[in-house]
C-alpha cells in the first residue's frame, strides 16, 4: 500500500522529531496532542531544527516553509481518521499507549497501519489490543530525530510480510536506513546501548572516575559523539530508568538492574536536559554549564 498522509499522536521530543521528517518527506502530518499548548510547544521545536537545518545549508528555506505548511495541529484523535499510518510517541506507559490505539482502531478505516515509536514495550500487547494485528509494528526512531539516520523497524509475532514491506519503502522515503528486528527488549540498539549507560553509572557510584571524566574517556576512547552521561542526560534520566526496569524485569539479569543513584536521582526530580538539570546542569538554551563540584 502508498503511504499519503501520516498521523503522530504526542508531540514530544520524539513525536515532534518524527513528524517533522514526515512532513520534509512531502508526506501531510497530523499530530495530536491533548492540549493546545503542549502543541504550540511542538510546533516550536519543529521551527527551531528547521531553522538550525536551513542554517547549515541543508535545506532552503523555501523547503522548510513547505514542509511546516505541510504539517496540522490536533488535539482531537479523531482527525487522524484519514491518515494511511500513524505512529504513536506518547508517554511509556502501556496504558496510555492501549488506550490511544484502541480510539484510532475505532476511527480508522482497517487499512490503516499502526505503528508505535516505544523504545521498550512489547508491540504485540499493544498489537492484541487491536482488531488490526497484522497491520501493527514498531517504528522506533532515535533522538535527534532530524539527523539519526536510523529507524527500527519492529515485527510483532503478528505483523505481516505486507506491513513490514510498507514500512521498509516507507523509512527509506524518510531518507532514512530501517533494520527490521524481533519485538523483543530494547530490540537492537537499546538492548546493546543501555546495559552500557548503566555500567557508566555503577562505574560513577564505585568511585572510579567522575562523570566528566568518563564522559571524556568514551568519547576520545571510542570515538562516541557524546559520552554517557551525556547521552542519559539527552534521552532522559527518566526514559534510561523504565528501560532498564522493563530489562530487568525480562532478562532477571544484575548487568541491567537500575543503579541506586539513577533511581534517586529520578525521584529528585533531575531529569537531565529538559528539566535543565541530570548528571550536568544546563541553561535556558540547553546549553551544558561547567560543573561547580566535581559529580561523583
Ligand atoms: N534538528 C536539526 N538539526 C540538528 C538537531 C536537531 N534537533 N540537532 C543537531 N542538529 C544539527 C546541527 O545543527 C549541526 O548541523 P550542521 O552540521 O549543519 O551545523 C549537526 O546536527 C551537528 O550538531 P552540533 O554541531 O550541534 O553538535 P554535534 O556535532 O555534537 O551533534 C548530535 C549533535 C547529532 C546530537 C550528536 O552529538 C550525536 O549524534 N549524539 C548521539 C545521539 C544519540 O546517540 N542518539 C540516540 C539516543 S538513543 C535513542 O534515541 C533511543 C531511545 O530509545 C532512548
Amino acid at each position: 500500500m502508498t503511504i499519503k498522509r501520516v498521523g503522530v499522536v504526542g508531540f514530544g521530543l520524539m513525536g515532534s522529531g518524527i513528524a517533522q521528517v514526515c512532513a520534509q518527506s512531502g508526506y501531510d502530518t497530523v499530530v495530536r496532542e491533548v492540549a493546545q499548548p503542549l502543541l504550540e510547544k511542538g510546533f516550536g521545536r519543529v521551527d527551531s531544527s528547521l531553522a538550525r537545518i536551513v542554517k547549515g545549508g541543508k535545506m532552503t528555506e523555501d523547503d522548510a516553509k513547505a514542509a511546516r505548511g505541510r504539517m496540522r495541529g490536533t488535539t482531537n484523535l479523531e482527525d487522524l481518521k484519514d491518515c494511511d499510518l500513524i505512529i504513536e510517541a506518547v508517554v511509556e506507559q502501556m496504558d496510555a499507549k492501549k488506550e490511544v490505539f484502541g480510539t484510532l482502531d475505532r476511527v480508522c478505516p482497517e487499512t490503516t497501519i499502526f505503528a508505535s515509536n516505544t523504545s521498550s514495550l512489547t508491540i504485540v500487547e499493544m498489537a492484541a489490543t487491536t482488531k488490526r494485528a497484522d497491520r501493527f509494528a514498531g517504528l522506533h526512531f532515535f533522538n535527534p530525530a532530524p539527523i539519526m539516520p536510523l529507524v527500527e523497524i519492529v515485527r510483532a509475532l503478528t505483523t505481516s510480510d505486507a506491513t513490514i514491506a510498507t514500512l521498509r519503502e516507507f523509512v527509506t522515503s524518510l531518507g532514512k536506513t530501517g533494520v527490521v528486528c524481533k519485538d523483543s527488549p530494547g530490540f537492537i540498539v537499546n538492548r546493546l546501548m543501555v546495559p552500557s549507560l548503566l555500567g557508566a553509572i555503577r562505574a560513577l557510584e564505585q568511585g572510579v572516575a567522575t562523570v566528566e571524566e568518563i564522559d571524556t574517556a568514551v568519547k576520545l576512547g571510542l570515538r562516541h559523539p557524546m559520552g554517557p552521561f551525556e547521552l542519559i542526560d539527552y534521552t532522559g534520566l527518566d526514559i534510561n530508568l523504565h528501560v532498564a526496569n522493563v530489562f530487568f524485569d525480562e532478562f532477571k539479569d544484575p548487568a541491567v538492574a537500575p543503579p541506586a543513584l539513577l533511581k534517586r536521582m529520578v525521584l529528585a526530580g533531575r531529569l537531565g536536559q529538559k528539566v535543565g538539570r541530570g548528571f550536568y546542569e544546563y541553561d535556558e538554551k540547553g546549553q551544558k554549564k561547567p560543573p561547580s563540584t566535581p559529580t561523583r
